[in-house]
């Protein structure tokens, strides 16, 4: 049965252009904010578990703030090596939450 839907955050506490990290059922999540679209990763990175949610933005890319590693922010995809990734969550708006259903 899938997960239920969480509130996580309001539109407007991640600026355009940012993330924010996020604990929804114990689990680090970091929110992206790409043009006015929300996506939902798993924050730590694959290499050392680097907080994905305060590595800098750009072209839909996040970069790992400790050691370069990037993720397309969409998929969760690795760009250096697209085989891999993070987990990727659901994201929706209601009224003016933003909303994260865990993926199992
Ligand atoms: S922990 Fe992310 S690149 Fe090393």
């Amino acid at each position: 049965m899938p997960r239920d839907f969480v509130a996580v955050a309001r539109v407007g506490d991640v600026p355009a252009g940012g993330g924010r990290q996020v604990t929804v059922e114990g689990r680090w999540v970091a929110l992206f904010n790409v043009g006015g679209a929300y996506y939902a990763l798993d924050n730590l990175c694959l290499h050392r578990g680097g907080p994905l949610a305060e590595g800098p933005i750009a072209n839909g890319t996040v970069t790992c703030p400790w050691h370069g590693w990037q993720y397309n922010i969409e998929t969760g995809m690795m760009i250096q090596d697209p085989r891999v990734g993070v987990t990727r969550h659901e994201t929706r708006i209601v009224g003016d939450e933003i909303q994260v259903r865990l993926a199992d």
